[in-house]
């Protein structure tokens, strides 16, 4: 079932307006739309993947549906980074054979780097016999195609791919204010916990120019702030064009105020590509930059490729550019061999760092992985005791961090509306600004005076 393509070009346009045309045909008789709903697990490369499905399902004449109950097409896009994403999905799909019961009608499908993986995908074959689409994360421009093939056939379509070299995705240009491209895909660095490089493929750059056509269109479209994706965005390299290259080109496109980047991996962080920062006046003053572990030898077994030392000297280099850079970060506890020594040094580099927010997580075994295997697998009740510490470490110095902000005027992207009945946006830190202002300014960055500082957002007022 597993199979690399042979085939390069696939012709999903004319799958879409098939779907269309059957969708068409629906609305005309009973005089209502089909509704689609996707929940998206993961990080920003699977919400892109979903924006993409979404846009798709658009132009094939689905409306968007809130939730499961209400969709005629219900698609997960799934994340296996770590277990209990994994829990979740088959929580989920649990629930919608009950739905389905109900709605035979329904339509399911599972899609994402969860069924990558062989022996998922064979459980979820056998257990899941209700799903009626599988797709992996080499071919979401088939998705028409498959659709069509399962109305059409009225039986189940599975199409997951072990590689593919073509990079042939289709672009969204009705993008908002904020808009992602991908500039790469997969990963070579085999971290020795991470599933991703076995799920997303070997690393793939996409072409200079269709990088900036992209952009230039998304630009020329509205979109105001523009978020490069990678899983390890400083090893892109197409031809001559390497990151910090690249980033310059960008910077040049009219209409793009905003430029962003995710994720940075500290062993490829040049000092090119600091200056390059430096000088981008659209970059914003922000870097995400994974330290992990604060320890060298929890660093060796991870396969990281830097020391600590090395981390904390690039982001003095940092901080020397561009000296009001905010930097977030990712940090694993718990890996296996991890002791209380270790975690000290994971704790006092979160010190020195001084960070203005993190990801943290528990290391989570991951089958398949070099770290799966290793001895010394830390218990759960170590595990989270070192979790709980962690954060007691970080949230304070973001505190401190976010009250620099008291009085200033940041500029701010505001994005929409909260439950608190306040604007909702971004500076240029990502930190989250609640804006006393009204609804006219989403889409604009506006200059906000910062009137009160929490650990994990800002409040003001425009200035
Ligand atoms: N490519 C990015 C991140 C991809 S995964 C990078 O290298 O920075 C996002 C984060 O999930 C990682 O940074 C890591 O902190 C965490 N992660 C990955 N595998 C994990 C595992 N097995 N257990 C716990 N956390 C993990
Ligand atoms: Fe995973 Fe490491 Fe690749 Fe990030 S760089 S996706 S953590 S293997
Ligand atoms: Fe998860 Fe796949 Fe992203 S495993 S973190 S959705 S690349």
């Amino acid at each position: 079932m597993k199979r690399t393509p042979m085939e390069a070009v696939i012709l999903s346009d004319s799958h879409i307006k098939l779907v269309r045309a059957i969708n068409d045909d629906y609305s005309a008789k009973t005089g209502f739309k089909r509704r689609a709903f996707i929940k998206t697990y993961g990080c920003q490369m699977n919400a892109h993947d979903s924006a993409k499905l979404e846009s798709m399902l658009s132009d094939m004449g689905y409306e968007r549906s809130e939730d499961e109950k209400n969709a005629d097409l219900v698609i997960y896009n799934t994340c296996c980074v770590r277990e209990r994403a994994e829990e979740k999905v088959f929580g989920k799909l649990g629930l919608l054979k009950a739905y389905k019961s109900n709605k035979p009608d329904m339509m399911i499908a599972l899609c994402g780097c969860m069924v990558q993986q062989n022996a998922i995908l064979d459980k979820t074959l056998k257990i899941h016999k209700h799903i009626d689409i599988i797709f992996g994360t080499f071919n979401i421009r088939r998705f028409p195609q498959l659709l069509f093939s399962r109305i059409e056939t009225g039986g189940r379509v599975v199409d997951v791919w072990d590689e593919h070299d073509e990079i042939d995705e289709p672009v969204i240009l009705n993008a908002s204010f904020k808009a992602s491209v991908n500039i790469m895909y997969g990963c070579d660095n085999f971290c020795s916990y991470c599933i991703v490089p076995y799920v997303r493929g070997h690393e793939r750059s996409r072409r200079a120019d269709d990088i900036l056509d992209e952009t230039r269109k998304l630009a020329a479209n509205g979109a105001k702030e523009i978020s490069l994706l990678g899983q390890n965005v400083n090893s892109y390299r197409s031809g001559d064009t390497n990151f910090a290259a690249l980033i310059r080109m960008i910077n040049d496109v009219d209409g793009v105020e905003r430029i962003r980047f995710i994720t940075s991996h500290p062993k490829d962080l040049s000092d090119e590509l600091i200056e390059a920062m430096r000088d981008c006046k659209k970059v914003c003053r922000h870097i995400h930059l994974p330290a992990q572990s604060g320890s060298d030898k929890v660093l060796r077994d991870m396969r990281r490729g830097y020391t600590r030392e090395r981390y904390l000297g690039l982001l003095a280099k940092l901080r020397a550019a561009m000296p009001d850079i905010d930097v977030t970060t990712d940090i694993i506890v718990g890996f296996p061999g991890e002791t209380e020594r270790d975690f000290q040094d994971t704790l006092n580099l979160v010190e020195e760092a001084r960070y203005s927010g993190a990801f943290t997580f528990i290391y989570s075994k991951r089958a398949g992985t070099p770290a799966a295997n290793m001895p010394n697998q830390i218990d759960e009740k170590t595990a989270k005791d070192r979790f709980n510490r962690l954060l007691a470490a970080i949230y304070p110095i973001a505190l401190e961090l976010n009250q620099r902000s008291l009085g200033r005027a940041l500029m701010v992207l505001a994005e929409g509306k909260g439950a608190n009945g306040l604007l909702t946006g971004r500076s240029e830190g990502n930190m989250t600004v609640h804006i006393d202002a009204d609804e006219r300014y989403i889409g604009s960055i506006i200059p906000v005076k910062i009137t009160a500082c929490k650990t994990f957002y800002l409040v003001g007022e425009i200035a």
